[in-house]
C-alpha cells in the first residue's frame, strides 16, 4: 500500500476525514514527496535544540509514516546553534490530522477560490489544487527559499497554483476576492487584509492564539459589513506568522523580573494570585486576550502552608511590567510588589471577573469577531456578549500612546519585532534586555516552578 493510501485509510478510520472528496485528495497526493531531503528532529539530549537529519534516517521515516508535523526549517534558515543545530521551528510539513481538520473546516464547494497563507512544503497547497483545481488556488509564502522549494516539488507533482512570495498578512489583493482563506500559520491578530479580501459569506480558517493559551482553530464567516465572526472549533498548535512572533520567545521569568530595579512599589491586591494559574482552557484564552503578553511563574512554599510567591510579567508586549503576589490561604488581600506602566494584578482581576460573569465559559463557548475597522473582540456564546475592551489591531501603529497599555507606540510596539519599522516613535522593544535575574523567592520557600 502506498504511503498516501495508508495515510488516507488511517485518517478516515479514525474519523478524522469525513468528506470523501478530501479522502480522494489525500490518496492522490504523495505526502512523503513534499518532505525535503533534510529535516530537523528534536535532539535526543532533551535540550530543546533540533538537529538536522536526512530524510532517509529511521527516525524521520517513522515521523513520515505517523501523524506528525515534521520541521523542515529552523531559525528562518540560519540555524543558531554553534554545532549546526537549530532552535526555533520556522517551517514544517504540518500534522496530517490537523491539516485535514482545517481543510474540512473550510467547507469548500468545487468552484471556490482559496487563498492559503504559509505555503511551506506545498503539501497542503497540493491537496487544495487536487480538490479545487490549480486555477482556484493562490498560496503565499514569506520565505523565498521555502517558496522556491515548494514550487519545484509542486511542479514535479503536476500542480501549478498561483504562488506568491511575500507577507501573507497582506493577503494577495491582486488575486482577490476569495471564497475561502486558510492560514497554515498562527495569528495573535487576524490581519484585516484576510477579511477584506474574502467575499461576504466567505470563510476564514486560521490557527489563533494568545501568548498565554495554546493555539486554537478559529473559523470566521465574513459579513456584508466587512466584519467577520466565528468560533474556536478545535485545538491548533502552530508556528506564528513571522511578524507576529513573540518579541521574546525565549527566556524565563527571571529575564523579565528584577526586584532590585528602581521604581518597584509595594502594596496589596484583591486579585488572588492563584487565579492566573487556573488551567481551564476558556480562562486561559480570556486572560491571554484581555491581558496581552502576560505569563507567570509560581513558587510553592515548602512547608505545606499553601503559601506561594506568584510572579506575573509581560512577556509579549515589552512594557517591562511585572508584579509579585504573595499568596496565603489565610488572607483575602495579598502583598504585592509591582513595577512598570501596567497594573497586571488589576488587569488579571478584571479578566477573572469578566470570565466569572460570563459563567466561566470553556473554549467551546468562546468566539471572536474582527470588526470592519480591524479590532478583535472575544465573546462568549454570541458576538452580542463581548468580553472587556476591544483590542486594537496592529494598525494602531504610530499612535503616540497605546489606548490599552499607555505605552508610547502602543502595545503593538513590543508585539512585533518587524513592526517597529512602521510604528512611529516606538521605544526599543527589547526593553527587558540587561535586566538582572531576580533573587530567589523568599527564604524558607522551596522552588517548584
Ligand atoms: C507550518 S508551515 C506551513 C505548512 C504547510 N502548509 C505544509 O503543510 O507544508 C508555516 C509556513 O508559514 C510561513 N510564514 C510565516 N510567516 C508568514 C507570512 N507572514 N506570510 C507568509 N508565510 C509565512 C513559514 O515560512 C512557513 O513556511
Amino acid at each position: 500500500m502506498s504511503q498516501a493510501a495508508a495515510l488516507a485509510r488511517e485518517l478516515t478510520s479514525r474519523g478524522l476525514i469525513t468528506d470523501p472528496a478530501w479522502h480522494r485528495a489525500v490518496l492522490a497526493v504523495p505526502r512523503e514527496r513534499f518532505v525535503p531531503q533534510t529535516v530537523w528532529m528534536p535532539s535526543r539530549d532533551g535540550s530543546g535544540w533540533r538537529e538536522p537529519l536526512p530524510k532517509t534516517h529511521q527516525r524521520v521515516g517513522e515521523a513520515i509514516d505517523g501523524d506528525y508535523a515534521i520541521v523542515t526549517q529552523t531559525d528562518d534558515g540560519a540555524p543558531t546553534g554553534t554545532d549546526g543545530r537549530g532552535w526555533l521551528a520556522t517551517s514544517s510539513i504540518s500534522q496530517p490530522s490537523l491539516v485535514l481538520a482545517m481543510l474540512q473546516a473550510l467547507d469548500v464547494c468545487d468552484s471556490d477560490r482559496v487563498l492559503e497563507i504559509g505555503t511551506g512544503t506545498g503539501w497542503n497547497t497540493a491537496l487544495l489544487c487536487q480538490r479545487l483545481t490549480d486555477a482556484n488556488v493562490t498560496s503565499i509564502e514569506l520565505d523565498r527559499e521555502v517558496a522556491e522549494a515548494a514550487r519545484a516539488v509542486l511542479e514535479t507533482q503536476g500542480y501549478k497554483p498561483t504562488l506568491v512570495i511575500g507577507d501573507g498578512a497582506a493577503g494577495a489583493a491582486e488575486h482577490a476576492p476569495f471564497d475561502r482563506v486558510l492560514a497554515t500559520v498562527a495569528a495573535h491578530e487576524v490581519p484585516p487584509a484576510w477579511v477584506e479580501q474574502t467575499r461576504p459569506g466567505g470563510v476564514i480558517v486560521t490557527p489563533w492564539c494568545t501568548w498565554f493559551s495554546p493555539g486554537v482553530l478559529l473559523r470566521l464567516v465574513v459579513a456584508e459589513d466587512g466584519s467577520a465572526s466565528g468560533r474556536f472549533v478545535g485545538p491548533a498548535p502552530f508556528m506564528m506568522l513571522r511578524a507576529q512572533r513573540s518579541a521574546s520567545p525565549l527566556g524565563d521569568w527571571q529575564d523579565f523580573v528584577d526586584e532590585d530595579a528602581p521604581g518597584v512599589e509595594e502594596g496589596r491586591t484583591a486579585t488572588n494570585p492563584r487565579w492566573i494559574a487556573h488551567r481551564d482552557d476558556g480562562w486561559r484564552l480570556v486572560v491571554g486576550h484581555l491581558v496581552p503578553g502576560v505569563d507567570f511563574a509560581s513558587f510553592e512554599a515548602s512547608d505545606n502552608s499553601g503559601e506561594a510567591s506568584v510572579y506575573v510579567y509581560d512577556r509579549g508586549t515589552a512594557s517591562g511590567s511585572w508584579a509579585l503576589g504573595e499568596y496565603s490561604p489565610e488572607e483575602t488581600t495579598w502583598e504585592t510588589k509591582v513595577r512598570g506602566p501596567r497594573d497586571l494584578w488589576a488587569e488579571i482581576g478584571r479578566a477573572w471577573e469578566a470570565w466569572q460573569a460570563a459563567g466561566r465559559p470553556g473554549r467551546e463557548r468562546l468566539g471572536l469577531s474582527v470588526t470592519a475597522d480591524g479590532r478583535q473582540v472575544l465573546w462568549a456564546d454570541t458576538p452580542a456578549t463581548p468580553f472587556g475592551r476591544q483590542r486594537r489591531h496592529l494598525r494602531c501603529a504610530g499612535t503616540p500612546a497605546c489606548s490599552y497599555t499607555g505605552v508610547p507606540g502602543g502595545w503593538c510596539a513590543g508585539l512585533v519585532a518587524r513592526h517597529t519599522s512602521t510604528c512611529g516613535g516606538v521605544p526599543a522593544f527589547r526593553s527587558w534586555a540587561g535586566m538582572r535575574p531576580a533573587p530567589a523567592p523568599r527564604s524558607g520557600r522551596g522552588c517548584s516552578a
